[in-house]
């Protein structure tokens, strides 16, 4: 079974991928560090070399052509369900998780903005707001996934009794 994490940037999509791989002893794939090994640039490089439009594009064809292991847990980027036909690519070629969390939780875990090229100028007030607009605009595909779970306080046993409700 694939399992693809989406979520907002900050929702914890890397930590709980690598804790639910070590669970389901699944290896763990993360498309962020995919792309920085196959381009060789840093998303915030990338980003500058090549724009959002090719950062989407890049994105897109990695997520459609990773080799990926039969069982897999994939953490994803937070815009990546949100572009061309991803969300349905990952329902159609696995299971989909939403790590879903509120705007002023995902801004208290956003440390580190300067790798986030989407919010690296923004100060405290403006990530707020940002993140508020973009998570309406983004919802509707995160919601497409087929289990929603509050992903603030979320243990990795919660999720991994999610994933057996799928395997039956
Ligand atoms: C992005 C999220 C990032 C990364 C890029 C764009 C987004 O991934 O793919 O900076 O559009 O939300 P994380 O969600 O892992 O931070």
């Amino acid at each position: 079974m694939k399992i693809f994490l989406v979520g907002y940037m900050g929702c914890g999509k890397s930590t709980k991928a690598k804790q639910l791989a070590h669970r389901l002893e699944y290896p763990v794939v993360d498309l962020d560090a995919e792309i920085v090994k196959k381009s060789g640039k840093t998303i915030a490089e990338f980003f500058e070399t090549f724009g959002e439009q090719g950062f989407r594009d890049y994105e897109s064809e990695i997520l459609k052509t990773y080799n990926y292991p039969e069982n897999c847990v994939v953490a994803t980027g937070g815009g990546l369900p949100c572009f061309f036909d991803n969300m349905d690519w990952m329902n159609d070629h696995g299971e989909t998780i939403y790590l879903e969390m509120e705007p002023a939780q995902l801004v208290s875990r956003l440390h580190n903005r300067h790798k986030r090229p989407l919010i690296k100028d923004l100060d405290d007030e403006q990530l707020l707001e940002f993140v508020k607009v973009k998570l309406e605009e983004r919802n509707p595909f995160y919601r497409k996934a087929g289990i929603i779970v509050n992903a603030f306080d979320l243990d990795v046993e919660k999720l991994e009794k999610e994933v057996k409700k799928l395997q039956g």
